[in-house]
């Protein structure tokens, strides 16, 4: 009950490191799959031998509730053997400690390795040093490919498609490698993407993207379906780039009296984790009308379970187990 096997490969090679890579026919037929998934995982016998007998590492360098828990959850329904390696605490230096570390996992013959590190490129690198797959949970600032997935799986379920959907990306755009992967992701599938943050929070050259930049929320969010909030990362904020997190929650904390200049019934993201009262105020957040957010967090394992099912496809294409 894996869903059909469909004709086209759903991902580009043995890796998802990036939305980058991947073209509609991927992201398409990704969300297909994970369609099914969403249905398995609201039954009560969940799980499936797919990826029996495989193993696969979870290798967190950077915090996480929702990414790490939901890749476990996903690879244990499928049958796999999963570890999870907590180093975010460590104090280990980047690159040489990355690559020692990887080695060392890979020299026990996993076949997944998920990794979440603080350095862009980081999933890229490791990919190129060991002999399995790597899945980006996230790579600094740069992309978090499994978070844009089942954001669009979220957003194509309530509204039946994503094309032609205006989607307003609003906060800390220049640090979130949620809205590079988002802007990436939604603009490929067809919808209008803005991005809404003050001018220190935006990255340079970002409208070469194809999106519509706005520095005022009233502007901003007028006639989007979707309101995307975003985390204000202040763990990769070195030097000032916000008058004070009351100032932000004022000019661009999303409250209902905001909402209320999107399209009547708009629906309102965010990733988390939240700050409440800094981007997102606890009253939309925990409206069960407006807020899809619980839902973000269901499709999330989904969408994992589907990456992991389209992997261990590549898996046996390739060479019948490890590439
Ligand atoms: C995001 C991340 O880690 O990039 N969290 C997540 O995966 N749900 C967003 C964030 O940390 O703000």
């Amino acid at each position: 009950m894996t869903g059909t096997t469909p004709a086209l490969p759903l991902l580009p090679g043995a890796h998802l490191l990036s939305v980058e890579e991947l073209g509609a026919q991927h992201i398409s037929g990704l969300l297909d799959l994970a369609e099914s998934y969403v249905d398995l995982n609201r039954q009560v016998a969940k799980k499936r031998d797919l990826l029996r007998g495989r193993t696969m590492i979870n290798l967190f360098y950077e915090s996480s509730t929702r990414t790490q828990s939901s890749f476990e959850l996903a690879g244990k329904r499928l049958g796999a053997d999963v570890m999870n390696m907590s180093v975010g605490q460590s104090s280990v230096k980047k690159g040489e400690t990355l690559i020692d570390t990887a080695m060392t996992l890979n020299a026990m013959r996993p076949d997944i390795l998920v990794i979440r590190h603080a350095d862009s490129g980081a999933a890229a690198l490791l990919s190129r040093k060991v002999a399995c797959s790597v899945i980006n949970a996230g790579d600094g600032s740069h992309e978090h490919p499994s978070q844009a997935l089942l954001d669009a799986l979220t957003i194509r379920r309530r509204f039946g498609r994503i094309e032609g959907l205006t989607i307003a990306i609003c906060g800390d755009i220049l640090h979130s490698r949620v809205a590079r992967s988002n802007i990436l992701l939604l603009t490929k599938m067809g919808a209008h993407v803005r991005l809404v943050a003050p001018r220190t929070l935006l990255p340079r050259d970002i409208a070469r993207l194809g999106v519509e930049i706005f520095n005022r929320m009233e502007e901003g969010l007028a006639g989007a379906d979707v309101v995307m909030m975003l985390r204000l990362q202040l763990e990769r904020m070195t030097g000032s780039f916000l008058p004070s997190t009351r100032e932000f929650f004022h000019l661009y904390g999303l409250d209902h009296k905001k909402l209320a200049l999107a399209k009547p019934g708009a629906l309102v993201m965010h990733p988390g984790p939240m700050n409440r009262g800094v981007e997102i105020d606890s009253a939309v957040a925990d409206d069960t009308e407006r807020s899809l957010i619980q839902e973000q967090v269901e499709m999330g394992v989904a969408v994992r379970m589907a990456i992991l099912d389209a992997l261990s496809r590549q898996l046996s294409n390739s060479k019948g187990g490890t590439p």
